[in-house]
């Protein structure tokens, strides 16, 4: 598979966002990137649309775990999925830190794939646990709670105290945590790495042994940047 290279936007965004979407299916990327942006649910519709006919394929950031019914402000993955949109982000430490627990994110990704969805499971240490030298140990128990029993998902590696903070993992720890992933799970996801990637240090860290990609957060707002992070794919 090609690597992903995906942009989260997290609460960022406005209807004439949309139009990024030509921007990146314009701008000179790798022929190995797949390109995925992960707009607010309330811009996947536009989003889909103006990708319909490009390169750029849509995701949400997060999920519902439950069918369709009564679940106030919740968004349905049938939704997402009827919508056009091919991939979802569960358990980015962002709700995590709201409290969604292992089981919660196994549970939305059960039902992503039902959907028709790909989840990109998200995992990562806190600074406490990387100093204790728990940090391997601590993030494959989290991925192995977390992800779905059967289909097809990806994973983004994300240390917790490497986003939005511009640290970035040292290579080799990067490259000793995916390495730990990928003995756990097995082939089959794409392990994605997320935390400050920026066009600066993506050649260095999509050339790292088992990254499958990224996750893009603050560099994936301007289309410029984002595009010259994809760029930097080799596989
Ligand atoms: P930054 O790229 O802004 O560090 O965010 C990473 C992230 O959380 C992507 O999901």
């Amino acid at each position: 598979m090609k690597q992903l290279i995906a942009a989260n936007w997290k609460m960022n965004g406005m209807p004439d966002w949309a139009e990024k979407v030509g921007e990146l299916a314009r701008a000179e990327v790798s022929g190995a990137a797949e390109l995925l942006i992960c707009p607010p649910a309330p811009l996947l519709s536009l989003l889909c649309e103006a990708a319909s006919d490009s390169a750029v394929t849509i995701g949400a950031q997060d999920c519902s775990a439950d069918e369709a019914g009564a679940h106030t402000g919740e968004t349905d993955a049938a939704l997402i999925a009827a919508l056009g949109a091919r991939y979802v982000i569960l358990g980015h430490s962002e709700r995590r830190a709201g409290g969604e627990s292992d089981a919660l994110v196994k549970a939305k990704a059960e039902r992503a794939i039902a959907c028709g969805l790909r989840p990109i499971v998200c995992v990562g240490e806190s600074l406490d646990v990387r100093e204790a030298g728990e940090a391997n140990a601590v993030v494959v128990d989290q991925l192995l709670s977390s992800i779905p029993e059967t289909g097809d998902y990806d994973i983004a590696y994300e240390p917790i105290w490497a986003i939005g903070t511009g640290r970035v993992a040292e290579v080799a720890d990067i490259a000793e945590m995916h390495a730990a992933i990928r003995a756990a799970v097995k082939p089959g996801p794409r392990i994605l790495y997320g935390g400050s990637v920026k066009p600066a240090n993506a050649q260095e860290i999509l050339a790292t042994s088992e990254v499958g990609g990224a996750l893009v957060g603050g560099a994936s707002l301007q289309m410029d940047s984002f595009a010259a992070i994809a760029l930097h794919a080799i596989r």
